[in-house]
């Protein structure tokens, strides 16, 4: 079965992410920094509905734990053939008023974190000449996000990262693509204030906010035979926020 490591599959699109995959047969590495119950929880889903599934931890903004986690995935569960890189912070606060360690901090997760794990996968897919590597971005990166100047330029650089890597692993068969998510019913989007929430709905042509599962069905698609000559792309899955 092909192996798939998620990272941030815990809660929220990464676990949605990790459901949809396994439906599809692939095994997942279900990977979580602090939250074990709920990863543990997540893998025993996917056990139950016949697939095949496995815990680890790891701090993806650490590049030593990064690249231990890929070690430990591949000892366990053999070489990995997908990566989805998904796992994020976000932080809501003027520009004026966030401390170089705020900045440093979501840049490090969201942007060196995913840096660090596809480091540690490449040689990998490389010799299997084959593999599907999805950044998890954000529409924040496209248009830009009131008071995240830090999530959208981590989510910028994600777009980057993909086109760049798209170019450098053509070569050995692998596919690298990004999604693009607007505003997506987790836990990360829970504690917007109302007044925002309203001015986000009014921005959204389809009215609503967008669910895990629907961003999952893409990341799923881009790790599919059906997406095989296709690389380097960015899809949006927001309601048409960002058309
Ligand atoms: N929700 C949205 O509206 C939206 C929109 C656009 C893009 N996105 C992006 O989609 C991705 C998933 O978002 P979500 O809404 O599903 O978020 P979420 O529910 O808050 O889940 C975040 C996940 O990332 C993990 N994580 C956070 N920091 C980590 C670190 N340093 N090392 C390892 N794992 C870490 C968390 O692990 P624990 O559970 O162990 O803490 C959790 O599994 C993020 O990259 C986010 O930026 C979300």
């Amino acid at each position: 079965m092909p192996l798939c490591l998620i990272t941030g599959s815990s809660r929220g699109i990464g676990r949605a992410t990790a459901l949809a995959l396994a439906a599809d047969g692939w095994t997942v590495a279900v990977h979580y920094r602090s939250r074990a119950e709920e990863a543990e929880a997540v893998a025993v889903g996917i056990r139950a509905m016949g697939g095949s599934a496995q815990t680890f931890c790891a701090d993806v903004s650490d590049a030593a734990q990064a690249a231990a986690l890929v070690k430990t995935v591949e000892t366990a569960l053999g070489p990995i053939t997908g990566l989805v890189c998904n796992a994020g912070v976000i932080r809501t606060q003027f520009t004026a008023m966030t401390a170089a360690e705020d900045w440093r901090a979501v840049l490090a997760t969201n942007l060196d974190g995913a840096f660090y794990c596809t480091k540690a996968v490449i040689r990998g897919m490389m010799r299997q000449r084959s593999g599907r590597i999805v950044y998890v971005s954000s529409d924040a990166a496209l248009l830009g996000d009131l008071m995240r100047a830090a999530y959208s330029a981590s989510k910028a650089g994600l777009l980057g990262l993909t086109k760049s890597v798209a170019r450098e692993l053509a070569p050995s068969g692998i596919t690298v693509n990004a999604v693009a998510p607007g505003v997506i019913a987790t836990d990360m989007t829970a504690d917007t204030p109302e007044t925002r929430r309203a001015k986000q709905l009014v921005a959204i042509p389809l009215s609503r906010f967008g669910e895990p599962a629907e961003v999952a069905a893409v990341i799923r698609f881009f790790l599919s035979p059906h997406a095989a000559y296709i690389t380097g792309q960015v899809l949006s899955v927001d309601g048409g926020l960002c058309m």
